[in-house]
C-alpha cells in the first residue's frame, strides 16, 4: 500500500506516529531461542486475547532515533546500551532477552527499509521503536509462553513544543512515578499509562510536563515524565543518582560523561526538590526530549523561574556539544555513533 510520503511537511514535524512501510518481527517461545526475524510491510498484530501483555502488561519498549548527519550519511547512537537495557528489562519482567546482535540488527533493517522516512538534517529524525512482549496466552499471573519482539519506526519532530525554548514544569504532588522495588529503572510499558493522567491535567493546566518525587519521602527529585532531570548550581551539575526507581537514560549517561570531559563537575546524587529549586539552571533530557531547558518550575504555591525564562549558559553548551556528536558536525571522540549503509 503506498503511504501518504508525498504529504510529509518537513519542516512542521511535531512527536507524533506517523506509519511507515516496513517493521520487523521476531518470535521465540519460553525456554527457547529467539527465531531469526523477518522484515515485512508494516501491519496490525494479530494476538490472543489472553495475551501476557494484554492481560498483565508484560512488556518493554525502547526508544532511538536514526540521525541524518549533516554530512549526508545515517547514524544511530550508542545502540548497544539500548539492547542492553531491554535485555535488563528483560530479565525483571521474566522474559526472554533478545540477543545484542539480533536487537542491533532488527534496528539497522527497519532504518534501511524505511530509508525514505528519514527527515533531511536538522529537520528532525526516525523514531525507532523496538517492543519486547509476552504475546503468548496465560490465565495465571505468570511469564507468557511466548514471545514477540519487533521493531517499527516514524519520523518525528521535537518531543516539547518549540524545541530548546525553555518549557514550564510543574511538581506533581499526589503521584509518584515509581517505588523502590517496583520496575521504574526498566523500561516496563505498564510504567506509563498511570503518568498519563497527572501530565495531562498538568497540559490542561498549561505545564509542558511534571516532575515526579521520590515515593518514599516526597522530597527528592526523580525525573521528568519521559526524560531525566539536571540542575546546575555554581557550575556544578547534578542529576539524580539512580536507585532503581528512575529509569537510567542513554542521554543522561553520554551527558554526564560528555560534562565531565569538557571539564564541569558532575554528581550523580539525591536532589532534594528545596536544593533544585534554588538551582542557576535546570534541564531534562531523553532520546525524544534531546536536551530541554527548563524554564520554570511550580512546586505547591510556588513558582520559580530559571535564567529569566531563557536558555541557560551551561544547558545550551550541552545541548550543542551532545546535538554535534549526533549530527556528525563535531568529531565522535566516545565512538557513540554508528553509520548505517542506506
Ligand atoms: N526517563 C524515562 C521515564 C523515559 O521514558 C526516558 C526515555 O526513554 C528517559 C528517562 C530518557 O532515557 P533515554 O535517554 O535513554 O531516552
Ligand atoms: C524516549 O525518549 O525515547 C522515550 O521513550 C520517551 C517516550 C515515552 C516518548
Amino acid at each position: 500500500m503506498e503511504k501518504k510520503y508525498s504529504t510529509i511537511d518537513w519542516e512542521n514535524l511535531t512527536f507524533s506516529f506517523r506509519e511507515t512501510d516496513r517493521m520487523y518481527i521476531s518470535n521465540c517461545k519460553q525456554g527457547e531461542e529467539w527465531e531469526i526475524g523477518n522484515m515485512q510491510d508494516f501491519q496490525n498484530l494479530s494476538i490472543s486475547p489472553a495475551a501476557g501483555v494484554l492481560n498483565y502488561g508484560q512488556g518493554l519498549f525502547e526508544g532511538m532515533k536514526a540521525y541524518r548527519a549533516i554530512d549526508g550519511s545515517v547514524v544511530l547512537f550508542r545502540p548497544k546500551e539500548n539492547a542492553k537495557r531491554m535485555q535488563m528489562g528483560a530479565r525483571r519482567l521474566g522474559m526472554p532477552e533478545v540477543p545484542e546482535d539480533i536487537f542491533i540488527d532488527a534496528v539497522i533493517r527497519s532504518v534501511q527499509e524505511n530509508s525514505r522516512w528519514i527527515p533531511p538534517a536538522g529537520k528532525g529524525t526516525l523514531y525507532i521503536r523496538p517492543l519486547l512482549m509476552g504475546s503468548g496466552p496465560i490465565l495465571g499471573v505468570s511469564p507468557a509462553p511466548e514471545y514477540t519482539f519487533l521493531v517499527y519506526v516514524s519520523p518525528v519532530g521535537p518531543y516539547f513544543k518549540g524545541g530548546l525554548k525553555p518549557t514550564s514544569l510543574k511538581i506533581s504532588e499526589n503521584h509518584h512515578r515509581a517505588a523502590p522495588g517496583g520496575s521504574g529503572g526498566v523500561k516496563a510499558i505498564g510504567n506509563y499509562a498511570p503518568g498519563m493522567v497527572p501530565s495531562k491535567n498538568a497540559k490542561s493546566e498549561g505545564f509542558a510536563e511534571i516532575i515526579y518525587l521520590d515515593a518514599v519521602n516526597h522530597k527528592y527529585i526523580e525525573e521528568v515524565g519521559a526524560a531525566n532531570f539536571f540542575c546546575i548550581k555554581n557550575g556544578v551539575i547534578s542529576t539524580p543518582e539512580l536507585t532503581g526507581t528512575i529509569l537510567g537514560g542513554i542521554t543522561r549517561l553520554s551527558i554526564i560523561e560528555l560534562a565531565r570531559s569538557k571539564g564541569y563537575e558532575v554528581r550523580e546524587e539525591k536532589i532534594d526538590v528545596e536544593y533544585a529549586l534554588t538551582a542557576d539552571e535546570c534541564f531534562c533530557a531523553g532520546t525524544a526530549a534531546v536536551v530541554s531547558s527548563i524554564g520554570s518550575i511550580k512546586h505547591g504555591d510556588i513558582v520559580v523561574e530559571f535564567c529569566n525564562g531563557g536558555v541557560g549558559e551551561i544547558t545550551r553548551d550541552i545541548y550543542d556539544s551532545l546535538v554535534s556528536i549526533q549530527n556528525r558536525k563535531s568529531e565522535d571522540v566516545f565512538g557513540w555513533m554508528m553509520e548505517i549503509d542506506v
